[in-house]
């Protein structure tokens, strides 16, 4: 059970605690000081704790000794930060060089600063850098997808469908029949010879797949701060998405399911520059 408790002497009364647990409204002010309305009502968000100017509250979930000071942002990191958003790119080509685990595990580390449904915090991470493991893996893929290009020309060849999804049928199939190609060449199309397959995998039901591309793509930004690249592959989460065979050896574990999937490398050359993006649309409703 969590448990609460507000030092009195040193709460200012500014009342911060209270703003920030309003979805919860744990707190409540009383004679100018914070009190505990209700303990029982937090979901351990830990925003209190974190927000307390004068370190007056104590948690159960966040003892202060847990709870590093956290730094202002100096106009140069936040220039730096904006960098590092507009110039993250997917990376498809590698050093062959190998990532080290306590490096991939530090990663993931940062990754758990990602917002999650409830701040469940429920993204656990399969990786794998097994060669021969990915090998399969790849095989295996181009297999599954191979057989759904299949299905969809003999759809596109059904009665009664529109020109227009018989259209975007007939490409998808291409797309992924393109991927047996480059396999029957002796290339590797859905993991670009990674070093490392990193899959984020989640409860399944409600906003799993949310949490775990916040915290895949908070990933990928430290990642890409280390001169590491890293790429999505929907590819092979499609073809997991399909495949009993697949999902067992991954070893998706029972009652949940892979929410995102990633390569990571050390990347072969640098992006030299920036290049421009679509502008949003945005509309305010007044
Ligand atoms: C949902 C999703 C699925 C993706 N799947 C793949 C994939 O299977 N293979 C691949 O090479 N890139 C994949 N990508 C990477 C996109 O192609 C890439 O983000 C896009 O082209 C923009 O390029 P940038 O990330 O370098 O800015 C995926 C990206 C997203 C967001
Ligand atoms: S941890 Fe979150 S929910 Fe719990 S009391 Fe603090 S602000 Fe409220
Ligand atoms: S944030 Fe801290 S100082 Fe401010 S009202 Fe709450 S307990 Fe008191």
């Amino acid at each position: 059970m969590t448990e609460i408790m507000i030092n009195s002497e040193k709460c200012t009364g500014c009342g911060a605690c209270v703003d920030v647990c309003n979805v919860t409204q744990v707190y409540k002010m009383r004679d100018k000081k914070a009190v505990v309305a209700s303990a029982r009502r937090c979901w351990q968000c830990g925003q209190c704790v974190a927000v307390c100017p004068v370190d007056a509250i104590t948690h159960s979930a966040f003892p202060l000794e847990k709870c590093p000071p956290v730094g202002e942002y100096s106009a140069a990191e936040i220039l730096r930060t904006n960098s590092i958003l507009q110039n993250r790119r997917s990376v498809r080509v590698f050093k062959n060089k190998s990532v080290e685990r306590s490096v991939i595990e530090d990663l993931i580390k940062v990754s758990r600063g990602a917002p999650s449904a409830k701040n469940r915090q429920t993204v656990d991470w399969i990786a794998i850098d097994n060669q021969e493991k990915i090998t399969q893996m790849r095989i295996k893929t181009v297999a599954v997808l191979g057989d759904i290009a299949r299905d969809l020309r003999i759809k596109a060849q059904g009665p009664g469908l529109d020109e227009k999804l018989q259209r975007q049928h007939l490409l998808y199939a291409k797309s992924l029949e393109f991927l047996e190609r480059k396999q029957d060449r002796g290339e590797d199309a859905v993991f670009y010879r990674a070093p490392v397959v990193l899959l984020a995998h989640v409860p399944l039901g409600e906003f799993g797949v949310e949490d775990a591309v916040y915290a895949g793509y908070s990933l990928m930004l430290a990642a890409h701060m280390q001169g590491l690249g890293t790429c999505q592959i929907g590819y092979f989460s499609i073809a997991l998405a399909q495949n009993r065979d697949l999902q067992q050896d991954v070893g998706v574990p029972e009652g949940r399911e892979i929410g995102l999937a990633m390569i990571l490398g050390y990347q072969k050359y640098r992006y030299r520059r920036e290049i421009p993006r679509r502008t949003p649309e945005v509309v305010w409703l007044n």
